[in-house]
């Protein structure tokens, strides 16, 4: 698979088009490298010095007599402009390490253009150039959103391919992530059990997206969230990704995405787990709900202590909701999240 251009990294390339020879390579900068590949990870990799690779690239470029000289720059702005000084026959410089959401100046350092597209492929940097000595670059920083932008099908083979992997060699990521026990002790048990006892909890939050979220990863968001653009067999099922079931399945620490050893771990195994459900807010309730069985039964058989230590343990109020959502509802899953907006949606009265 890594013979395709886009996995496959090539020191440089030249492209022709319209008459113009375009010479391109790609660097990855010392800040970067660093957070990338640890030091303790670079036993198969073998990472250069920058300058010292687009020197090279450079060299063998040339050889090729290219109109235009284009360096990928993953790597912070001010490496970016380091490298423009020491190569100052770059023309285009597209840095990679600037702001996340930039505007779409163009800086020019000495003759070279320096450009920043933002981070996560969210924008598409297009510059066009014109053989003529004024001005002789435009740039537009195309918002690459899903109104104007349809999937190309080889991106979605990628993912695809992606995907089956994930699936194939599910023992393997799932014993790579840690192995861990949730702090209170508990363990999950599923929304079946506490739909047992709370009806009017259950039956509001069976009307709300989180009881929904492991069918998104499945089948797709709803058409009505999806700006109605996105056919329904375009969408590439992720529910063996789990950078996806950490915040749509039950179990998991979100952020850090590894499941609790009680947690969801696939349709198969854990079905009564799928969807954001109780227990990712309240916590995990096996104990809980094995007391209320018995003293539902016979109030002698337990101590109201121990009852009472676990319904605390599970107990929720308004100013204690808000750290709960951010696990999920983050800057990069859930941007326009307003808590007082969003609460309401989700909240249910009622013990019974
Ligand atoms: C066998 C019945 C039973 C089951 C099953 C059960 N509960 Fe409860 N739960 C109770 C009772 C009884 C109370 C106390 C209600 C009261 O104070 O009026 C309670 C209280 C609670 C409270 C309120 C705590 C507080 O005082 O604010 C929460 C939250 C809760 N349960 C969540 C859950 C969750 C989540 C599950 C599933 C994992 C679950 N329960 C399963 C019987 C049950
Ligand atoms: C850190 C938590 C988190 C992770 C990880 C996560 N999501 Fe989400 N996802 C959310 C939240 C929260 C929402 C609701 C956002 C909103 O509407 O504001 C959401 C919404 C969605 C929606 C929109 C559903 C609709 O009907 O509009 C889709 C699709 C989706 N996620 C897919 C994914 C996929 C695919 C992955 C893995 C690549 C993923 N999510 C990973 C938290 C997460
Ligand atoms: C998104 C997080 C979230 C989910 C999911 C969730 N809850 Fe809650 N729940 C809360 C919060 C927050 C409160 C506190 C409500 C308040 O005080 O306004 C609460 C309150 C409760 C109460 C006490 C209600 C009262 O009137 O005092 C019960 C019982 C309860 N939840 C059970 C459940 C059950 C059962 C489920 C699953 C069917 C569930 N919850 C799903 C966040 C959640
Ligand atoms: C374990 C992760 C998780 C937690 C915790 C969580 N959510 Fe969500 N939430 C999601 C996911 C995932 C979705 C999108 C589900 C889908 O459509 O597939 C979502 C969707 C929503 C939506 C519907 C989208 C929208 O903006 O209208 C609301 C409202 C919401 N959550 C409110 C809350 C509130 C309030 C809290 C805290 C009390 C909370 N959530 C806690 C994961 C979470």
């Amino acid at each position: 698979m890594f013979d395709d251009p886009i996995m496959g990294p090539r020191r440089f390339q030249i492209i022709e088009k319209n008459g113009l020879k375009i010479g391109v390579t790609a660097v990855l900068g010392k800040s970067l490298q660093k957070e990338y590949f640890p030091e303790e990870s670079q036993t198969d990799i073998k990472i250069s010095d920058p300058v010292e690779a687009i020197k090279a690239s450079l060299e063998k470029l040339k050889e090729l007599k290219p109109d235009l000289l284009v360096l990928l720059s993953h790597a912070s702005m001010d490496e970016s402009k380091e490298y423009i000084k020491q190569f100052p026959e770059l023309n285009i410089v597209l840095s990679a390490g600037g702001a996340e959401d930039p505007d779409d100046k163009m800086i020019m350092e000495g003759n070279s253009l320096l450009l920043n597209v933002g981070h996560k492929g969210k924008y598409a940097g297009v510059v066009g150039y014109y053989d003529v000595k004024e001005k002789p670059y435009q740039f537009e920083l195309v918002d690459l959103d899903n109104q104007r932008f349809t999937e190309t099908k080889r991106m979605q083979d990628h993912m695809q391919a992606y995907q089956n992997i994930l699936k194939e060699s599910a023992d393997e990521v799932f014993g790579s992530l840690p192995e861990a026990f949730h702090p209170s002790g508990s363990t999950f048990v599923g929304v079946n059990e506490c739909r047992q006892c709370h009806k009017k909890a259950y039956n509001k939050w069976k009307t709300t997206r989180h009881a929904r979220a492991y069918l998104t990863l499945e089948e797709g968001p709803l058409p009505e969230h999806d700006h109605g653009n996105k056919k329904p067999q375009e969408w590439i099922p992720r529910i063996h990704d789990p950078e996806c079931l950490s915040c749509h399945t039950t179990g998991w620490e979100a952020q850090e995405m590894y499941p609790y050893d009680s947690g969801f771990k696939n349709a198969e195994k854990s079905p009564y787990l799928k969807g954001n459900q109780c227990e990712n807010c309240h916590g995990p309730g096996n104990k809980h709900v094995d007391l209320e069985k018995i003293w539902k039964k016979d109030q002698k058989k337990v101590s109201m202590d121990d009852i009472l230590a676990q319904r605390k343990h599970m107990h929720l109020d308004k100013t204690m909701a808000k750290d709960v959502c951010y696990r999920c509802h983050d800057l990069n899953n859930s941007p326009k999240f307003n808590f007082d907006l969003a609460y309401p949606l989700i909240q249910h009265i009622g013990k019974d």
